[in-house]
């Protein structure tokens, strides 16, 4: 990469930075990616970057310590009180000084990993302070999501971003849209005749995007308890990747022209139908209250009121403390009719996504048993690990080095952000039953009835 850039850090000392970002720069060094650079990272707590750094190692599969060492010699760490205005002079000098004895040229991104509470403060006092006057489109503001908690606090935030910054500056992060399975959706659909003229209510009976997690909330009790499931992933991730598969082609894959079409979809989704669920032993977990009645597992079922897809459902299940860890979206055909004069086939054709461990398309389809006038279901199956090897990009690495050129393809745009949280307002204001569910169950019981109300069968 040509460009010299400066990573700011706000947050430095929290779990992101240690576990994603410093690591994402580690790989970024390694593929020599990013070589004129200098890391600065910024907290309220007493720390130092060469002890943050070493609890970054941890995460990066193959270690080579030159690298480490040369991000060490070009990182600062800076202490700063969020809201306090006069600190962020000093601040300023400091990154002054590293950018002059590194020649940068002062192209800064400033990466908010900090609680959602302190974003509004930042933005003010880096304004206020200009903490950086390099001209054009710079400096860039990335916000780790959740980026508000309902629709009237997202559009506040986006309004104060906006009177100070431009929309160009500004990269919400998504981190799923990072993934290289999600990123190759829009490829997939768009570049194979074989699947467009398919993609449709005529052909598609319907779409499941489930994302279950074996993992409790650990650590995270006091943030979790507040967003809970439907702020943590149905918002975010799980929207993204229905707008991704539920999207009309693009005039090209790029930038404003793939944001528009998603745009589109988050006006015309509607949540029809929520069950939630809070696995049993979540109020004694450290930071939450013990009468919350904060969701943790959610199914929803969701119309997207467009031409391609009326009457054809989406179907999205996630959860905490589950049987499984599995990222996967499911493109269910439509039944053939059965020209078979004794066994039909079982089930129909499914479009596989797999998003997490074993990333990779299978496309499921039915093939002859041999010897037999029978079907039964094969999987084509392609996984990203056997042609291509262990080291593709992590989700982190392509979204800095996204920030990095300037591509703002794969973050969130004001607008949609503000119709994601409109479709979801309604059902975090209604009082919805939360039925409870065993630790490293597949979520509550009352979900069989509610498949059956909804007419799912979920794929697994
Ligand atoms: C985060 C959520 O955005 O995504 C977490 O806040 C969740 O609750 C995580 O565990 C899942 O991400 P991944 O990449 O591990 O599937």
């Amino acid at each position: 990469m040509k460009e010299d850039v400066t990573l700011i850090i706000m947050g430095v000392t929290g779990d992101l930075a240690k576990r994603k970002l410093l690591p994402a720069i580690y790989n970024l060094v390694e593929k020599k990616k990013l070589d004129n650079f200098a890391v600065i990272g910024v907290s309220r707590s007493e720390n130092s970057m060469s002890s943050i750094i070493g609890e970054a190692k941890g995460f990066v599969r193959e270690q080579n310590q030159n690298i480490w060492d040369e991000i060490e010699r070009r990182s600062k760490y800076i202490w700063l009180d969020f809201d306090n205005p006069e600190g962020y002079k000093i601040f300023g000098k400091s990154c002054l000084e590293i950018e002059k004895s590194f020649k940068l040229s002062g192209k800064r991104i400033f990466y908010l990993a900090t609680l959602p509470e302190h974003f509004s403060a930042i933005v003010r006092n880096l304004k206020k302070v200009e903490v950086n006057k390099h001209q054009g489109d710079w400096p860039k503001l990335v916000f780790e999501k959740p980026f508000g908690h309902d629709l009237s606090s997202a559009q506040k935030l986006n309004k104060t971003i906006l009177s100070m910054f431009k929309e160009k500056q500004v990269y919400r992060i998504d981190h799923y849209l990072g993934k290289e399975l999600v990123a190759n959706i829009s490829l997939l659909r768009f570049t194979n005749r074989i699947f467009e003229p398919l993609w449709c209510k005529g052909h598609i009976e319907n779409v499941q995007i489930i994302l279950n997690e074996d993992l409790t909330i650990g650590s995270r009790g006091e943030f979790y308890d507040e967003y809970g499931v439907l702020r943590d992933m149905v918002q975010s991730h799980m929207f993204q990747l229905l707008s991704l598969i539920a999207m009309e082609s693009p005039e090209k894959l790029e930038g404003e022209f793939v944001r528009d079409k998603k745009l589109e979809i988050f006006k015309n989704l509607e949540i029809k139908d929520v069950l939630l669920g809070q696995y049993e032993t979540y109020n004694s977990e450290k930071g939450v209250s013990s009468d919350s009645t904060t969701p943790t597992f959610a199914a929803l079922k969701i119309s997207v009121d467009t031409p391609r897809w009326k009457n054809t459902p989406f179907f999205l299940k996630t959860g905490k403390a589950l049987n499984e860890t599995k990222a996967v979206i499911y493109i269910k055909f439509r039944e053939v009719d059965c020209l078979l004069s004794k066994t039909c086939p079982a089930d129909t054709n499914y479009l596989i996504i797999n998003l997490k461990t074993n990333e990779g398309i299978a496309l499921e389809i039915n093939t002859k048993i041999p010897g037999r006038i029978e079907v039964e279901p094969v999987k084509l199956d392609f996984r990203i690990k056997n042609k291509y090897g262990p080291n593709t990009p992590e989700a982190y690495e392509s979204l800095i080095e996204d920030v990095i050129s300037e591509n703002q393809y794969s973050f969130v745009r004001n607008d949609s952000i503000e119709y994601c949280w409109k479709a979801l307002e309604p059902w975090l204001k209604k009082k919805l039953p939360i039925y409870d569910y065993k630790k490293g169950s597949s979520g509550p019981k009352e979900l069989n009835k509610w498949n059956e109300k909804n007419k799912v069968g979920w794929r697994s």
